[in-house]
């Protein structure tokens, strides 16, 4: 299988411009040098495999993917440590999720080696764009991949395009979270493409989202569509709750939910914060009556961009609930600087889930 081939002339950002960019990089304010892209046609393959210069795509306007949204990404980061070496957190994770968004996408599955070969090349030849530690900003990757065929007819393309982006980024939520449970919308349903990275799933919420900026809020808490009485998770997390009795629950992935790495993460590490695990059920109501009990005594989102984030409020058209004090919570924020610290390469890194590629 050809490797990804390296454009010489791809144009290098200066220092200058990079430093004036780690000043204040937001989340997606500026792009690294280079960009992987790759093809796939249903005669060859994936082929044209290639680090190009960051820029814009030349593209017929009936190309499928702008009109019928087949359309799949990924995100993952990585982490500048002290000594300055690069690391990158459990990219084969995003390459396993990337391709299950494929299937459920009737689009071609791109190989694990071709995926983790694209997101680090792209960090290798930016190393200069990769922030320092301070301040947790980190070099976000953006692999997606969208059907390219110029067709209007409705059917599974048969060319794709796969690209990987570099920014570097903050923490996409500097505050602690309120969360607006929508009266009026879902995200995902049985059946449904909830459970896949696909673009179409946050072009549906963005409604969802004004709403919740309407009321106050920072994203939305989705419940499931079928009876509007399941926790299922957050416009752009997964959502969890610590209770008194120390366990730290998520609901079950159940084919609408996604399947979080971040989630994944804290599940592993909970045990040693003196938290139990438990994915299961987690009904709307439960959820009410232990905030204002107290039973529930943390709730926290977390994910790629958003990190570990505590939640400290929670409205609907019916509720206003103040999570503990209104602050965030201990737990919440033990659980994020251990992440964070095997993310930064400050706290050990028992589990292997960093890969070193700088
Ligand atoms: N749920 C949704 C809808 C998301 O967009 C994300 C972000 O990627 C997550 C959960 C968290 O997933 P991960 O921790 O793998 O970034
Ligand atoms: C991520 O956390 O990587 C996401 O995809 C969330 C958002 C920026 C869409």
């Amino acid at each position: 299988m050809s490797a990804f081939a390296v454009d010489p002339t791809v144009p290098r950002a200066s220092a200058t411009d990079i430093a004036v960019a780690l000043q204040d990089p937001g989340f997606g304010r500026y792009f690294v040098d280079h960009m992987a892209q790759a093809t796939w046609s249903a005669a060859d393959g994936w082929h044209d495999k290639a680090l190009l210069a960051t820029g814009p795509l030349s593209l017929h306007p009936a190309v499928s993917g702008l009109h019928y949204g087949q359309q799949i990404f990924e995100g993952l980061k990585a982490y500048r440590h002290a000594d300055d070496s690069v690391w990158m957190f459990r990219p084969e994770k995003n390459a396993a999720r990337f391709a299950h968004s494929a299937a459920r996408m009737q689009m071609p599955a791109l190989p694990t080696e071709d995926f983790i070969e694209s997101v680090t090349k792209v960090v290798q030849l930016n190393l200069d764009w990769v922030p320092q530690a301070e301040g947790e900003q980190s070099l976000y990757l953006r692999p997606f991949m969208f059907a390219s065929e110029i067709q209007i007819g409705v059917k599974a393309s048969d060319y794709y395009t796969y690209i990987c982006l570099g920014m570097p980024v903050m923490p996409f939520y500097p505050q602690p979270l309120t969360l607006w449970v929508s009266p009026t919308y879902s995200r995902s349903m049985a059946g449904g493409t909830g459970d896949a990275k696909c673009g179409g799933n946050y072009g549906a919420s963005m409604i969802a989202e004004a709403e919740a900026h309407r009321n106050g809020c920072t994203q939305v808490l989705w419940l499931d569509s079928a009876t509007r009485s399941w926790v299922e998770e957050g416009g752009t997390m997964n959502f969890l709750v610590i209770t008194e009795s120390g366990e730290l629950v998520t609901p079950e992935l159940n084919g609408r939910i996604l399947a979080g790495i971040t989630r994944d993460s804290l599940l592993t590490l909970a045990e040693s914060h003196g938290l139990r695990p438990v994915e299961r059920p987690l009904a709307f109501a439960e959820l009410c009556e232990g905030i204002t009990s107290g039973r529930i005594t943390e709730v926290l989102a977390c994910g790629t961009a958003a990190v570990v984030s505590p939640v400290v409020g929670i409205k609907s058209p019916e509720i206003d609930l103040t999570v503990g004090d209104g602050t965030p919570g201990a737990k919440t924020l033990e659980l994020r600087a251990h992440l964070t610290g095997i993310q930064f390469g400050t706290e050990p890194d028992i589990h292997g889930w960093m890969r070193r590629v700088g």
